[in-house]
């Protein structure tokens, strides 16, 4: 009798003790090793992301599931090397469990192999080319995909009298991926394009390159440039009469980006985007986002920030699942399949490609009267949960 309670009794014990985290995993931090370009011309992405990661940590404090969580913020220039060589150092001095961020397509194109060698889950909150999530069964993303985004406004365009566009793409990943699915969607829908430009991705001089746009008289124009060129190259396009010229600007959300949309001016007013976030959301998890996010940093929050704050969720969720005990494999099991409400409104990490599913918004650049008649991109129409078309294919 003695005996059998006995036997009970450790029997329960054990079972405790491996559903608690273990005492080593108790004892160390989990690591989250942040890479994101703070300097360089990428900066405003490295800029939105710390704050948003610093917004998540102190809305939902860093401790889960018992175990104490340390973001540890590196700078990589937006200069792939250097990405690779942080991320190595990360994955081997201090043994991170999970990387994140990745300012842009090289920086996670370069990362890629460590995380697959390493088997450390590899959250990208920024880069955007469609392929970026196949060169890695560890890589699990939270921002979005150029052709996800991209297919809704050619979609739009061609529903809309424009008939010959002349794509205009920064000379890279995302921007030949924009160029290829605007191009392709364009025409089944009946529509021509009839130029295709590229600038360079560094330090980039527009006015050439705006000049063969007003040469070649297209109905619109269709844009892409990485977040923190929107400015830039709205200022050329008025400073050339382009947007009186009755060649139309239409772009994705990139180019209207939040964080310099306000400073644009009325060049900006009326031009027709594509994107999964709008500061200007109606939603109460949206506005209760930007207000928190503004309170904290006197700027507004753009998708990148989005992207950073639902990269720290969705590995709060993954750790939480593991009570604690994390793991690489464990983690990345946890994290596919995920849905939660994003500041975004709802999304879904897709188990078999590992890529996020949202929804996609048409919207136009407005002044908002009732939010202090600032400049906002105003969502009025919908795709509902758009995978990525690169991949349902
Ligand atoms: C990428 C970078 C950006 O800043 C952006 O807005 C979209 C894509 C990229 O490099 O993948």
């Amino acid at each position: 009798m003695i005996a059998r309670r006995t036997l009970v009794a450790a029997g329960a014990a054990l079972a405790a003790l491996a559903a608690a985290p273990s005492a080593y995993a108790q004892a160390t931090p989990f690591k989250i090793g942040l890479i994101l370009p703070m300097t360089g011309q990428q900066a405003s992405t490295g800029k939105q992301e710390e704050a948003a990661v610093k917004l998540w940590t102190a809305q939902n404090g860093s401790t889960v599931a018992g175990r104490k969580v340390e973001v540890i913020l590196k700078d990589d220039g937006g200069v792939p090397d250097a990405t690779k060589r942080i991320a190595q150092e990360l994955v081997v001095n201090d043994k991170v469990d999970v990387l994140v961020g990745f300012g842009i397509t090289p920086s996670a194109f370069a990362t890629a192999p460590i995380a697959t060698q390493s088997k450390t889950p590899m959250v990208v909150t920024a880069a955007a080319t469609s392929a970026i999530t196949e060169r890695s069964p560890y890589i699990v993303r939270t921002s979005f995909t150029l052709p996800q985004v991209t297919v809704p406004m050619a979609d739009w365009a061609a529903k809309n009298k424009i008939k010959k566009v002349v794509t205009f793409v920064s000379d890279y990943g995302p921007g030949l991926d924009a160029e290829k699915f605007f191009k392709s969607q364009f025409q089944l829908d009946g529509g021509e394009v009839t130029g295709e430009i590229r600038t360079p991705l560094r330090g980039p001089d527009f006015a050439p390159f705006l000049q063969k746009v007003a040469d070649s008289k297209p109905d619109a124009v269709f844009v892409f440039l990485p977040s923190g060129q929107g400015a830039a190259f709205m200022k050329q396009f008025g400073e050339r009469g382009l947007d009186k010229s009755g060649i139309r600007l239409i772009a994705t959300g990139d180019v209207t980006d939040d964080d310099q949309l306000n400073d644009m001016g009325d060049v900006a007013l009326g031009v027709v985007n594509s994107h999964h976030y709008s500061a200007a959301h109606a939603s109460a998890t949206t506005e209760k986002f930007v207000q928190a996010f503004e309170a904290a940093n006197k700027f507004r929050p753009n998708f990148m920030a989005v992207a950073g704050y639902d990269g720290m969720h969705l590995i709060y969720n993954a750790l939480a699942a593991t009570k604690g005990k994390g793991g690489g494999d464990a983690l990345l099991a946890a994290m596919k399949g995920q849905v939660f409400e994003s500041p975004r409104g709802q999304i879904l990490i897709d188990a078999q490609t590992r890529d996020i599913v949202q929804d996609v918004y048409i919207r136009k650049v407005e002044r908002v009267p009732a939010m202090g008649n600032q400049l906002f991109n105003v969502e009025f129409d919908v795709q509902k949960a758009v995978k990525d078309p690169a991949k349902s294919k």
